[in-house]
Order: C-alpha cells, then sequence, then structure tokens
C-alpha cells in the first residue's frame, strides 16, 4: 500500500457563524466538527496528519493533542495557502495525500477509502470527492468537459449563470498525488473574486499539464454538509444525531422517538435498554443492558450498569450500578457513586455521595458529602447540613441505619451501625451503633385549649 498522508484544514475564522467559538470547535452532538474528521482520519491509517491551524490555534491544538501535527497558518490567505503550509513537512514524499476540511463533521472514513480506492485505480493525480446536490448554493461546482471528465472547479462567487446550474459540488475533500499536489500548489494564483489562493485551482492546473483528474461521485449526500453558518450545524446535528440513533438501533437498542433522542457520539449502550423521548445522553457515558431511561433525562460522563431505571432526572459525572431505580425527578451531581439495588425517589438531591447497595432515599431529601453504607432507609425530608457558609463537611451513615423523616444530620456527623434516628431530629453529635438518637422538643399537648379560647371571646 502506497504511503498516506492527511492534510485537515482549521485554520479559518469562520465568519458565517457570527461566534467567539472558531468554526471548527463548533460541536456537533456533543464533539467539535473538527476532532468528528479527524477521528475518522484515524481510521485511514495515515503515517502522518498535519492540521493546519490559524483562528484559535492553541484550542484546536487543545483539542486534537498528539494525533496530528500541526502547521500554523498566520494568515488566512485560502485554501491552497492552507495547505502550503504543510510543505516543509510533506512535499517530496512518496504516496498519497487526502486533504479534508475541518468543517465537513459528517464526512465517513469509508467513504474517504473508497475515494483512495477510486484515486489509485485511476493512476490520478488528482482525485475529488463530488457529490449531485439540490441546492448547490455556495459550494464549488464541478465542471466537466463535453466527455464528461474533469475540466475545473468554479467557486460559487466566480462562477457564471450557466456553471450555477451545475448541481455537481466540490465536497472540499480531495486526494493527491503528494509530490504533484505541492508541485502544482506553487502554481497557484489568487486572481478571483475573493483574491484567495483556492485549492480547487489545483485541479486545472493539474489538467492543463495533461495529468489524470477523477471525480469519485458520492450518493451519500448528508456526509458532504460543509458547516459554513449556524443552519448547516443543526441540520448537521440532526444527521449525525440519526447516525448515531440508528447505529444504536442495530445494536438491540430501543430509541421510541430518536428525532427527539440526543445521544452524543462516544456513549455506549446495552442490548434491550429502551431510551424515551426528550433524553440527552452526553460525553462518555456508558449504559449496561435493559435498562429504562427517561423520558426528559439528562445523562453525563456517568457509567450505569444494568436493568436500572432512571425517569424525568438528571446524572453527572456519577457511577450508578444495576437494578438502581433512580427519579422521578432527581438529581445525580457530580462524584457520586450509586451502588446496586439502590432507589433514589422524587426530589432527591445526591452530591459527592456514596449510596451503599440497597439503600434508599425516596423523597425530598439533599445528601450532600456523604458516605451511605448499605441498606440504609433515608426517610422522607431527611438531609446532610454539610455546609458550615466556609466548609464543607461529611457525613456518614454506617450499614443498616434508619433516618426518621425530617431529619437534620449537622456534619461532620457519624450515625453507626443499625441505629435509628427519630423523625424530626437535629442531630449534631455522632450515635453510636444499634442507638435511638431524639434530637427534638418534647410534645406538649394544651388541654381544652379551644373552649378557654373561646371563653376568651
Ligand atoms: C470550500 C471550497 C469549495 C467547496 C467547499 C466544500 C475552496 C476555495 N472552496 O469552500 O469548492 O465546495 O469548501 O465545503 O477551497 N481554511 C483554512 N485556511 C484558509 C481558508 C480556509 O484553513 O485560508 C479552512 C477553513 O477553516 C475550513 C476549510 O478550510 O475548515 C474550508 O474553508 P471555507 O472558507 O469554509 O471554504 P468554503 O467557502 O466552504
Ligand atoms: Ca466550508
Amino acid at each position: 500500500m502506497p504511503n498516506r498522508y492527511a492534510v485537515i484544514l482549521a485554520a479559518g475564522q469562520g465568519t458565517r457563524m457570527k461566534s467567539k467559538l472558531y468554526k471548527v470547535l463548533h460541536p456537533v452532538c456533543g464533539k467539535p466538527m473538527v476532532q468528528h474528521v479527524v477521528d475518522q482520519v484515524t481510521e485511514l491509517n495515515v503515517q502522518e496528519m498535519v492540521t493546519i491551524i490559524g483562528h484559535g490555534a492553541e484550542m484546536v491544538k487543545a483539542q486534537l493533542g498528539d494525533t496530528s501535527l500541526y502547521a500554523l497558518q498566520e494568515e488566512q490567505l485560502g485554501t491552497a495557502h492552507a495547505v502550503m503550509q504543510a510543505q516543509s513537512m510533506l512535499e517530496g514524499k512518496d504516496g498519497v495525500t487526502i486533504v479534508v476540511c475541518g468543517d465537513t463533521p459528517l464526512i465517513k472514513a469509508e467513504t474517504m477509502e473508497a475515494l483512495i480506492k477510486h484515486h489509485e485505480d485511476l493512476a490520478a493525480k488528482a482525485t475529488i470527492l463530488t457529490a449531485r446536490i439540490d441546492d448547490p448554493t455556495g459550494y464549488g461546482r464541478i465542471i466537466r468537459n463535453e466527455n464528461g471528465l474533469v475540466e475545473k472547479i468554479v467557486e460559487h462567487k466566480d462562477a457564471s449563470d450557466a456553471e450555477r446550474k451545475v448541481n455537481e459540488i466540490n465536497t472540499g475533500t480531495y486526494c493527491f498525488d503528494n509530490r504533484a499536489l505541492f508541485e502544482a500548489l506553487k502554481n497557484v494564483n489568487n486572481h478571483n473574486v475573493q483574491g484567495e489562493y483556492y485549492l480547487p485551482d489545483i485541479i486545472e492546473i493539474l489538467k492543463k499539464q495533461g495529468e489524470v483528474v477523477t471525480a469519485y461521485q458520492t450518493n451519500d449526500l448528508e456526509e458532504t454538509l460543509g458547516v459554513n453558518d449556524r443552519i448547516a450545524l443543526a441540520e448537521a446535528e440532526r444527521i449525525m444525531r440519526k447516525r448515531t440513533n440508528e447505529a444504536h438501533m442495530r445494536n438491540g437498542v430501543t430509541i421510541i422517538d430518536p428525532a427527539n433522542t440526543y445521544i452524543e457520539t462516544d456513549v455506549v449502550i446495552g442490548q434491550d435498554t429502551v431510551i424515551y423521548p426528550g433524553t440527552m445522553i452526553k460525553g462518555k457515558t456508558t449504559i449496561g443492558a435493559d435498562c429504562f431511561i427517561g423520558p426528559n433525562t439528562e445523562i453525563d460522563a456517568c457509567e450505569i450498569g444494568s436493568e436500572s431505571v432512571i425517569r424525568q432526572s438528571v446524572a453527572h459525572k456519577s457511577l450508578i450500578g444495576s437494578h438502581v431505580n433512580i427519579g422521578p425527578f432527581a438529581h445525580i451531581r457530580p462524584e457520586s457513586t450509586v451502588h446496586d439495588d439502590v432507589k433514589i425517589g422524587n426530589f432527591v438531591e445526591i452530591k459527592k455521595a456514596v449510596f451503599g447497595k440497597g439503600s434508599k432515599a425516596s423523597h425530598l431529601s439533599y445528601i450532600g458529602d456523604a458516605e451511605v453504607g448499605s441498606d440504609v432507609n433515608i426517610g422522607c425530608g431527611s438531609i446532610t447540613v454539610n455546609y458550615d457558609g466556609k466548609n464543607k463537611f461529611l457525613t456518614k451513615i454506617e450499614d443498616g441505619v434508619f433516618i426518621g423523616c425530617n431529619s437534620n444530620l449537622v456534619a461532620p456527623v457519624t450515625i453507626g451501625k443499625g441505629a435509628y434516628v427519630a423523625a424530626g431530629s437535629t442531630i449534631t453529635k455522632d450515635v453510636p451503633g444499634e442507638a435511638l438518637a431524639i434530637a427534638r422538643a418534647h410534645q406538649v399537648n394544651k388541654e381544652d385549649y379551644v373552649q378557654k379560647l373561646n371563653v376568651r371571646k
């Protein structure tokens, strides 16, 4: 197999996005566009990948890390000028170079693989990935001669009325003979409406030199979407969402309403899990088999076991076991660990809390900075008082404890194994194991009170 190289164009500001955030860093299904592109290119096993950076260079580098080499394009003088920045890294090497724009997040490795194959089969010096689309506005048009062979690419802004009628477009992904690419780049000028050095001009240059230039047309139109504004961004999001959801459904996940289910690309879900509408599953979340998630649930960066149910709830950066029942309307805040068979019921918030196996907080509780053992029952309305206005303190509730309703556990405090806390208590001192703690005022009944009130009238 010939050597393979890749150049990813990611230096542009993305003026049409009207954003503080550089275009290629805008997320599609939670992942920056350029990261989607790099992830796909990585599957091609290229020897060297060079990302051209300029606007937001440091942020793009921080995003992609050392999967790529970088070349800085200080001034954005056009896509040919961008590729030229990789000259010192790639010029003179034998092999095939694939060039991809950082703003085409839907491009697939398999399509680039087919493009490279087409290129090699035809022994071409350049091959363009093209597509026929209904509305080609804004894209470069593929101009073919009377024999159907590619002659050149004309940018929308430079195109004549006749050329604008052409609906075969340049997707912005190309394959070149590496040596020919860097030779031809030297001949690109900026004599066009935008005063830019256009990469697509390479096609006409090579063609005039009598080289073989071909096009590989993909039928997957969705893949070719170039994101220049927020309308295209939403479209890319919709397509990526559909693609991701369909992959899960093919793997045996039931998604009741895929159009209203938002699953980011790195999420893993087990077989026979059912996802209800309005659910967002983000980050590196894994969910086991046979779970029920949603409706209207947000899960970010959680690891969830099997046969768990999470309804109308929010869970972030936490570990959640199997056979767990959460919600409706529960909030699992970061750094929590919920072991198997736990129940976290309605209007319960937990934060940085460990819940041992089989424990329950069924209604209206706040449990923060706490270690809860196994088989603990936290009664309705009970809370940990973890914060004195300056510092946070730990509450320890050992195995088998029963906390009566509406108790305040003022941390730091430990409730010993098997102890009881009477309803309505405000616990400020440790409770020994097996004890009953009552910390509330004695009840006083004023007999015949109403009668006395009536006498006074
Ligand atoms: C480009 C193509 C067009 C094609 C379309 C497909 C050119 C001149 N036109 O147009 O034929 O149909 O993509 O989506 O190439 N960039 C740099 N440095 C620069 C300029 C751009 O790195 O100096 C990067 C951008 O960050 C972006 C990519 O190159 O990721 C494409 O640039 P963009 O301005 O979006 O080109 P289009 O007008 O979409
Ligand atoms: Ca573009």
